[in-house]
């Protein structure tokens, strides 16, 4: 086979806690994440040139080597430095569907679907766990972006604990579009702001991390109890985001009043998303944020929940 085509799976996140300092400087989390699917189309093609190109139709997403797609090409090739002499080099393509800058971990999910297509094109022979250790080298979702489904992400959020998947719930997304929010400004922000509430001892961390798996969150995730999943929702990005951000704010607000279920902000935002029960009703609040808030800068998605992280087309 000389090309693969994937789907990368948007993750959201159905609640993020901020536990402490690493000493890695990075910090220690503890979260539920999500895949929907609303996904990039991303091919790897196999070229003669020893090089790694990029195309992407999306002109806010860069093509050069600062790309995460790139960047995870890179690595294979520097931990596999004969798979080029053997199977030449690689055209990646990528199909923007996923907004940018999102909290949705559009770049993530990218770097995930090349990890995955490059393993069978280069048919390197590599384990789901292998792929997500390479992964982690690259940014912390990117271990989740690969395994996807429903899962509690701990440590950096490299850390990955799959639960059985929900697949019956549904979400509207919605981002102003030239609105994004940077991962690293919303981190440093919550440090300098809520830096005196961090676990500090290790030990304790740890405790922290373990406590999730008995959490309400956890226990209405195994009833795929929708309702008490929205009564769960917690991100505590939004506590220095929202501030930052009246529009979001007020988009958080409108959502929250249309949709029954429960409204949150995904990740570093400035994305906020609100359950649904179904296809139809997830329609429906669609329409009623759109009326109630006619910017044509505000991009909406219906979205179901999905198990799958990365997969092939078709
Ligand atoms: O790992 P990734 O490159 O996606 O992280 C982006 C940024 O988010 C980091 O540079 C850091 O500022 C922040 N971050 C953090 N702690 C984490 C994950 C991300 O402080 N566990």
């Amino acid at each position: 086979m000389r090309l693969y085509t994937l789907l990368a799976s948007a993750k959201i996140n159905l609640y993020l806690e901020i536990v402490g300092d690493r000493s890695d400087g990075y910090h220690e989390l503890v979260m539920v994440m999500q895949s929907v699917d609303l996904a990039d189309r991303v091919t790897v093609r196999s070229i003669g040139a020893d090089e790694i190109r990029l195309r992407c139709d999306h002109p806010e997403v860069p093509t050069d080597g600062s790309n995460l797609a790139v960047r995870a090409a890179q690595l294979l090739v520097d931990t596999f430095p004969s798979v080029m002499a053997k199977h030449g080099g690689v055209e990646i393509t990528i199909e923007k569907r996923i907004p940018v800058g999102a909290g949705l971990a559009g770049g993530s999910t990218n770097a995930a679907s090349v990890l995955v297509g490059l393993d069978m094109l280069w048919k390197l022979g590599l384990t789901q766990r292998e792929l997500q250790d390479l992964g982690a080298r690259l940014g912390s979702d990117v271990p989740f972006c690969i395994v996807g489904g429903t899962a509690i992400a701990t440590g950096r959020g490299e850390v990955i604990h799959s639960l059985n998947g929900l697949d019956n719930l549904y979400a509207v997304l919605a981002k102003y579009r030239s609105l994004s929010v940077s991962t690293p400004w919303a981190y440093t922000t919550y440090r300098q702001q809520f830096g005196h509430t961090y676990i500090a001892d290790a030990t304790e961390q740890v405790a922290r991390r373990q406590l999730v798996h008995s959490s309400e969150m956890i226990a209405a995730i195994a009833h795929q109890d929708g309702a008490s999943i929205g009564c769960h929702l917690s991100n505590d990005l939004e506590k220095v985001v929202l501030p930052a951000h009246a529009k979001v704010t007020q988009l958080r607000e409108v959502m929250a009043q249309t949709g029954k279920l429960g409204t949150l902000m995904s990740g570093s935002g400035p994305t906020v998303f609100t359950l649904a029960a179904s296809a139809a009703e997830a329609d429906a609040i669609l329409n009623r944020v759109r009326q109630t808030l006619p910017d044509p800068d505000l991009d909406l998605w219906p979205v179901r929940f999905t198990q799958t992280g990365i997969r092939l087309e078709g």
